[in-house]
């Protein structure tokens, strides 16, 4: 099993190279920012995957009572049949309080090094806790939901078989997170392509990529298996109305200024992004470059939903991103043709899956337990 993984990523390392030699004729940036096949799904030496895990983390991924009023389960916000996002601008929120970001997907967020818009969390296993305990999301209590799940048999047992161990949120999140390293794209027709297969994408794709890694420089950021830097930039995308305009989304943001110890948090007159977590001003306006693998499915887009189709999104980058002090110098305004317009979208459709990517629901959630433990 390990010799054959081995074996897979010197296939996969001599792929990518001679994959590099096919685009290095179309792109600007230099040999080190280039497409890249998607290979196996990184997991981390102390969370292997097994299906028991894998099965548990379905569960909970599914069940409502992991929020404080048993009414919201992470499928609510990263809904399968929505992309694993909501299909709107704003994220939902626990009942009474309102969002302040776009739910980003969780399909293929195993293989970002950052999680979170602002990339505040390095890993799956430290991002998970985070929406359970936050009073805007499932507002849970931690040592309460230990218990109350301790109290479900079912709940119960698959903790011991599969760690040894009672319910604890460590391995709640680790459970959880191995079921989100299942929710991956399976590698499709630019894959093959990139494989050396030149038929896998018609003339219009095979255009768009050549302008997404040339002329567009779409590349500069969104490079590797799933079209990411695993970097930060302020693109300038514009502020949206209910986020001036809302008191409640805007105390949700001066509440989350306030929780990452910001100086002055009511300040705080926009998303500052990064800026917020390492208080460098420098930062300001950055978000966390995001995969561009199944954007079919996961519309609206960008951290705030500001655009609700590609069509928009390409038309933001010909104006050269939006208007921001600290925008980053790799935008710049470029002209598209219609046709040329056309293939840079046809090449963005080719990264997603011809269907949705799908996982499959739990008939019904493990049953209360009568008391006996
Ligand atoms: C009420 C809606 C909501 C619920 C419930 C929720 N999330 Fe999220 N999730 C979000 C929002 C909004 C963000 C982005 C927040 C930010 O960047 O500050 C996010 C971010 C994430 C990310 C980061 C993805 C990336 O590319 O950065 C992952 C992974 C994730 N959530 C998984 C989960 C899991 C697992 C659960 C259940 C334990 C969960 N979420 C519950 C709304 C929700
Ligand atoms: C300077 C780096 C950079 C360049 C160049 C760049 N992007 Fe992005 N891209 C980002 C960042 C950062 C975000 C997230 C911005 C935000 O959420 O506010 C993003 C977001 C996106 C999204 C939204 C994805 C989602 O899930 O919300 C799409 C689509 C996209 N870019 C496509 C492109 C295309 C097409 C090009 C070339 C025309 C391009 N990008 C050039 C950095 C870049």
């Amino acid at each position: 099993m390990k010799a054959t993984r081995k074996l897979g990523s010197v296939m996969a390392v001599m792929l990518v190279f001679a994959a590099s030699a096919i685009l290095s004729a179309g792109s600007q940036s230099g040999g080190a920012k280039k497409l890249e096949p998607i290979g196996p799904v990184p997991v981390p030496a102390d969370n292997p995957m097994t299906p028991e895990k894998i099965e548990l983390g379905r569960m909970l991924y599914f069940d409502t009572r992991l929020s404080g009023d048993s009414s919201i389960a992470c499928a609510k916000c990263h809904d399968p049949d929505k992309g694993f996002s909501n299909g709107l601008q704003m994220s939902d929120a626990y009942p009474g309080t309102k969002h302040w970001r776009h739910v980003p997907t969780v399909l293929n967020a195993a293989y970002l090094k950052h999680q979170f818009w602002d990339g505040r969390a390095g890993s799956l296993e430290e991002q998970c806790l985070g929406p359970i305990e936050a009073p805007i999301e499932m507002n849970q209590n931690f040592a309460h939901l230990v218990e109350k799940l301790n109290g479900i048999p079912w709940y119960r047992e698959q903790f011991r078989k599969v760690f040894k161990s009672d319910v604890t949120m460590e391995n709640l999140a680790k459970a959880v997170s191995a079921f989100e390293r299942t929710i991956v794209s399976k590698p499709g027709k630019v894959d093959q392509y990139l494989k050396g297969d030149k038929s896998a994408l018609n003339d219009s794709e095979r255009r768009g990529m050549e302008l997404f890694t040339g002329k567009a420089n779409c590349i500069a950021c969104h490079h590797g298996p799933v079209l990411s830097d695993n970097e930060f930039h302020t693109t300038g995308v514009p502020e949206i109305e209910p986020l001036k305009t809302e008191s409640d989304r805007i105390a949700t943001r001066h509440f989350f200024a306030t929780g990452q110890k910001y100086p002055n948090p009511r300040s705080v007159d926009a998303d500052y992004g990064r800026e917020l977590i390492t208080k460098s001003q420098s930062d300001r306006g950055k978000f966390k470059t995001p995969s561009l693998r199944e954007l079919k499915w996961t519309a609206p887009y960008m951290h705030n939903g500001a655009f609700e189709t590609l069509e928009d999104v390409i038309e933001f980058y010909m104006k050269g991103g939006g208007n921001h002090p600290n925008k980053d110098p790799l935008l710049k305004p470029f002209e598209l043709t219609d046709q040329e317009f056309d293939d840079l979208l046809a090449f963005l459709e080719a990264l997603s899956s011809p269907e949705p990517i799908k996982v499959q629901r739990p008939a019904e959630l493990p049953k209360k337990g009568d008391g006996t433990l």
